[in-house]
């Protein structure tokens, strides 16, 4: 009796362990599908509200296959890590002297010659895409461009969305100011309007000084400096290259206040996670700066 009894007690208590086990698998299989389906929704709202040029068909794959909400349509693999496998196609904004400028309608400067000759060692033909400074990152996310080469300083936040080359230049943020002004160190920007170009380091600066409102943003350095001289800006902060060629061409209106920020490595950017074109990149500058042509690089166009 004893011992049926006690079987009978144990097959009830494997029941209700049974039935605890299978809620709990429901529940996991529940929370787990809600889990999923806000990811591909996050990843679907990502991918539209980032890149307005993405196709439906593009959006509907990111939404089904629930893709990590930091994903990038990653270059299908044509082995160069390239989107095309005969291109290498630079991201830029050409406004940005003396690493890249317009001459007629050509992309010169530093970086320019830099990737002409980093294609040349990849045995790929560079195409220069000139763009709004604040929309390559996008356009290395979604595939547009194969590298950003734009004077582009390495930073935290921005190694969460891509990938940085080994670094190629050092800069320091300026400060440019008319001859006449009593600004002399960061301490006087407080409550003063600063243009910078927008979405680069010299914002990001001017960020840590005054508040968001003291900040005009400028589709170029160069409209940044063109407002200071119409004194709708009290300053400028821009990176020091840059800011030397401006006021190199304003040298009777503008000066320059130096040695108020910490410096920054330019470095190139490709998609996060292309390891294989980052690799080659990083082969070649490595090659170029033993051979002494990136040296030729920098004292053609920095003087
Ligand atoms: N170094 C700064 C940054 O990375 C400014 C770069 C601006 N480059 C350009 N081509 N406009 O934010």
């Amino acid at each position: 009796m004893m011992r049926h009894n006690r079987e009978t007690l144990t097959e009830d208590f494997m029941k209700k362990i049974m039935k605890t086990m299978a809620a709990v698998i429901a529940l996991t299989l529940l929370v787990g599908s809600v889990g999923c389906t806000s990811t591909a929704k996050t990843v679907f709202q990502k991918e539209t509200t980032a890149a307005a040029a993405t196709t439906t068909a593009a959006t509907t794959a990111a939404a089904t296959t629930a893709a990590p909400a930091d994903a990038t349509t990653a270059p299908a693999d044509t082995g160069t890590g390239t989107k095309d496998p005969t291109k290498l196609v630079m991201g830029t904004n050409a406004a940005f002297p003396p690493f890249e400028y317009l001459e007629g309608s050509a992309v010169v400067g530093v970086d320019a010659d830099l990737m002409a000759a980093i294609a040349k060692e990849l045995g790929l033909t560079l195409e220069i895409s000139d763009m709004e400074f604040d929309s390559l990152p996008t356009a290395l996310s979604n595939g547009q461009i194969d590298v950003i080469a734009a004077g582009f300083t390495v930073k935290p936040d921005r190694e969460e969305t891509m990938d940085f080359s080994a670094p190629y230049y050092t800069a320091a943020q300026t400060i440019i100011v008319l001859k006449d002004s009593k600004i002399a160190t960061v301490d006087d920007l407080k409550d003063k309007i600063i243009g910078v170009q927008s979405g680069t380091t010299g914002q990001f600066s001017a960020e840590e000084l005054t508040s968001t409102d003291n900040i005009k943003g400028f589709a170029s350095g160069m409209l940044a400096v063109e407002a200071l001289k119409n004194k709708q800006v009290d300053a400028v902060i821009i990176d020091n290259n840059p800011a030397k060629a401006y006021g190199d061409q304003n040298l009777d209106t503008i000066t320059m206040i130096e040695g108020q920020f910490a410096d920054e490595e330019y470095a190139l950017a490709v998609a996060k996670g292309n390891t294989v074109l980052l690799t080659k990149i990083n082969d070649a500058l490595a090659k170029l700066k033993a051979d002494g042509s990136f040296d030729a690089i920098i004292s053609k166009y920095v003087k």
